[in-house]
């Protein structure tokens, strides 16, 4: 069998809880007969989505997670959401450091090491985010960029953890509205960068961990990364938010990949 594919999206601060709720069972309606075997199908919605979501889908089909979370249990964290609250709701995936985190938030490479062992000390799957800037990029220092932000991000986490963690290539110019997605060829660059990184940090266990490429993922352009032997899966935006077109991308991606073996 080929490897997994891995299709996700971040639904960002759009959809109401009825819209998400909708979004999810038309997206398994459509997807279903796709096997899990197959595909790992996740589906990152708001906080507010997120109860009600756990309660009417068939998570058999769709992992749902958080967009973000805070790396203590409890405390005086005014607006923050902490793991043991999500483990409440039954959820164990957890997106961090995502771009708008970091760029609109100003959160850190600290502060996702932080967030990254609180997930996994509780039995989260970590989705870390990472990706350099325009200006990096212009530089010539993405790779290093791209360095930091896992040697940080990973710092003090255990070899047995490994398993529970995924990691998210979006550069922040290829993300959202005015971006532009990177071409297939750059995208499998910075893929390499970022395994032979985390080959280095846990050895050749690494090579489990599955890395997404982000960041203005479209039907045109979905085949061509989805490809590249160092993209493990697309973790799409606007492209997904529709239910039947994300299903057509998923089912247009794999059966490239199928076809090419
Ligand atoms: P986009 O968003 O596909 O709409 O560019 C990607 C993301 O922010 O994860």
């Amino acid at each position: 069998m080929n490897k997994k594919l891995y299709f996700g999206s971040n639904l960002k601060m759009y959809k109401s809880i009825k819209a998400t709720i909708d979004y999810l069972q038309r997206l398994i309606e459509n997807t279903k007969d796709i096997s899990r075997d197959e595909i790992e199908l996740f589906i990152i919605p708001s906080y507010t989505s997120l109860e009600s979501a756990t309660k009417n889908v068939d998570r058999n089909y769709v992992k749902l997670g958080a967009q973000n979370m805070c790396w203590e249990e409890e405390g005086q964290f005014t607006g923050e959401i902490s793991p043991v609250m999500l483990d409440e709701l039954g959820i164990n995936l957890v997106m961090i450091g995502h771009s708008e985190r970091r760029h609109v938030f100003g959160e850190t490479d600290v502060e996702e090491n932080l967030k990254v062992k609180a997930a996994l000390n509780h039995n989260f799957t970590a989705l870390l985010c990472i990706g350099e800037t325009e200006d990096e990029k212009r530089y010539g220092i993405s790779d290093e960029v791209l360095r930091t932000q896992l040697k940080v991000g990973l710092h003090g986490v255990a070899l047995s953890q490994v398993g529970n963690i995924w990691i998210a290539y979006e550069p922040v110019w290829s993300i959202g509205v005015n971006g532009t997605p990177a071409t297939a060829d750059y995208a499998e660059k910075m893929h390499k960068v970022i395994k032979e990184c985390l080959v280095e940090i846990f050895g050749e266990k690494a090579l489990e961990i599955p890395v997404l490429y982000g960041g203005s993922v479209n039907p045109n352009n979905a085949k061509d990364l989805i490809v590249q032997p160092s993209i493990d899966g697309l973790f799409v935006g606007r492209a997904a938010w529709q239910a039947e077109k994300f299903d057509q991308l998923i089912r247009e991606a794999k059966d490239t990949v199928d076809n090419q073996k």
